[in-house]
């Protein structure tokens, strides 16, 4: 048997055919349970779908008014109108005024005198040589105003569903011309299977409400009632609301994370001279990383100022040179300026992390970015050439590798990432330097997250900062792939609709 909750529609066709051996025309379903046809039809649909009904079209003969039996439905018969005319008067009136009262010709005037006196209604005396009409009002409908109005409200109604007087009357208003008319008609016969009767049979009595308003709770009308249960498993047509896109999620959820670890947002351009996105950073004017192939430099565009100032500049050339005061050898090459002006597209969001030391000179400091940065690389499903960078330091005079290390772990736990391993690397700006690995368990491996290290003492002290600097920074659409289990990186930039709409609203 059906489990499905019931529509209170529902419920109502399911009682009212209860019992009902024989198929019933939709029209009449519709009438005895006191719905509209629209509400019964839909009502059939459902319960066709759930195997509680079987309806079954049909055609078959009607009897409906034509035009002069629906103005008579509508005004009265003439009969009727001739003796409300006469009550008028008194209850007695010249032929000839009568007449004159009555609308309608005279062919229709005879005829409605004729059936009056034959239903005994009015009768014809002679007064002082001319005929006079007597008749006292008569309230009764007859058995004809009776059916003409039964026609009226039901539309049509076949032979067969007459009763015996009614098959009389039919054949006395057949005789009135254009009073009534036969057409074909489709209608729907309805009936319960075998399931619905036995659903129906198991219907309580009671009421069920459909809805719960604020009216039904603040008047205690629910007491008395069921409430109608809500299949919330009902296939209902998908929407596609908008929302962002799972990359704009992701860095807001970066941001919402480091944030509440109590760190700042920075900002700092995209376009950067070298100075900012190399030499600041100890990496050596003939380094590989600065080469062509790997970083996209604007033709023609030389900063005429590389900002910080004289002192900072003379600083980063002696501590390429020589180490300066900062402890160190050096490279040991001559520094070239004009290198360091050339303008590239920043490589890494360290540019802005070095730049916000050198400007702010901190002693203690929980700043991050998420930005856009560029290398001049083939894309494939492992690379982009444009992609987002999450970055961030940590300045204090007493942190540590392990302040670091626990960071990060805080940072990826908040991201529901819980096996995290640090691991050595290189990278010329800081010492010690790690890599962070995390273990995806969806893909049974340990995956490169984020490179970190503390700022060397030829980074952080030309610009002017004393304190130790624990610096990381990494790639974010890695994060974003790997949450939604995606194998190639271009999907996120594909804006293929079916992709984006199959995404969770949130996380
Ligand atoms: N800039 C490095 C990169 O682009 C990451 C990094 C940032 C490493 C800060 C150490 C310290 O991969």
């Amino acid at each position: 048997m059906s489990t499905k909750p019931l529509h209170s529609l529902e419920r109502r066709l399911l009682k009212t055919l209860r019992g009902k051996k024989e198929g019933s025309r939709l029209e009449a379903v519709a009438e005895k349970a006191g719905l509209s046809l629209d509400q019964t039809r839909r009502a059939v649909e459902w319960l066709k779908a759930k195997e509680l009904l079987a309806a079954e079209a049909e055609n078959r003969e009607v009897i409906m008014l034509d035009t002069e039996g629906q103005k008579a439905a509508a005004e009265g018969l003439p009969e009727r109108r001739l003796l409300e005319q006469l009550t008028k008067t008194g209850g007695e009136a010249s032929l000839e005024d009568l007449k004159k009262r009555f609308s309608g010709d005279a062919q229709e005037f005879s005829a409605a005198l004729g059936n009056a006196r034959k239903q005994g209604w009015v009768e014809i005396t002679s007064v002082d040589g001319k005929p006079v009409a007597k008749g006292q009002a008569v309230k009764k409908a007859t058995l004809e105003e009776m059916f003409l109005s039964k026609l009226a409200r039901e539309g049509g109604v076949a032979e067969a569903d007459l009763a015996q007087d009614e098959k009389m009357i039919l054949k006395i208003l057949e005789k009135r011309p254009g009073y009534l008319k036969r057409k074909e008609e489709k209608t729907v016969k309805i009936s319960l299977t075998s399931q619905g009767s036995e659903v129906a049979a198991g219907l309580g009595e009671e009421e069920e409400l459909d809805k719960l308003t604020p009216d039904i709770l603040a008047t205690g009308k629910w007491k008395g009632h069921v409430l109608r249960p809500i299949d919330v498993e009902a296939p209902a047509p998908p929407i596609y609301p908008g929302k962002k896109h799972p990359v704009q999620q992701f860095i807001d959820e970066v941001r919402e994370i480091f944030v509440a670890l109590g760190f700042e947002e920075i900002e700092g351009p995209i376009i950067q001279p070298s100075f900012w996105n190399f030499d600041t950073l100890f990496i050596p004017q003939d380094h590989p990383a600065r080469e062509m192939q790997d970083t996209f430099y604007l033709a023609d565009a030389k900063s005429s100022q590389i900002g910080g100032g004289e002192r900072v500049v003379q600083s980063i050339a002696q501590v390429h040179e020589n180490g300066g005061n900062t402890g160190s050898r050096g490279w040991g090459y001559r520094w070239n300026v004009e290198r360091a002006k050339e303008t590239v597209l920043r490589t890494h969001t360290t540019a802005v992390t070095v730049k916000y030391l050198a400007d702010h000179r901190p002693r203690d400091a929980r700043v991050f970015s998420v930005g856009r940065v560029f290398r001049n690389e083939k894309t494939n499903f492992k690379h982009l050439d444009e992609f987002y960078q999450i970055e961030g330091i940590a300045v204090g005079e007493k942190v540590s590798m392990r302040d670091l290390m626990g960071l990060l772990s805080r940072f990826y736990l908040k991201l529901g990432l819980t096996k995290v391993k640090f691991w050595p690397t290189f990278f010329p700006y800081t010492e010690p330097s790690l890599q962070s690995m995390v273990y995806f368990e969806n893909l049974g491996k340990w995956v490169e997250l984020c490179g970190m290290g503390i700022f060397r003492p030829e980074v952080t002290l030309p610009l002017g900062v004393k304190n130790p600097v624990l610096a990381w920074g990494g790639g974010l659409e890695r994060l974003v792939m790997l949450r939604h289990g995606i194998t190639d990186i271009r999907v996120l930039y594909d804006n293929s609709l079916s992709w984006l709409r199959g995404l969770p609203l949130c996380r």
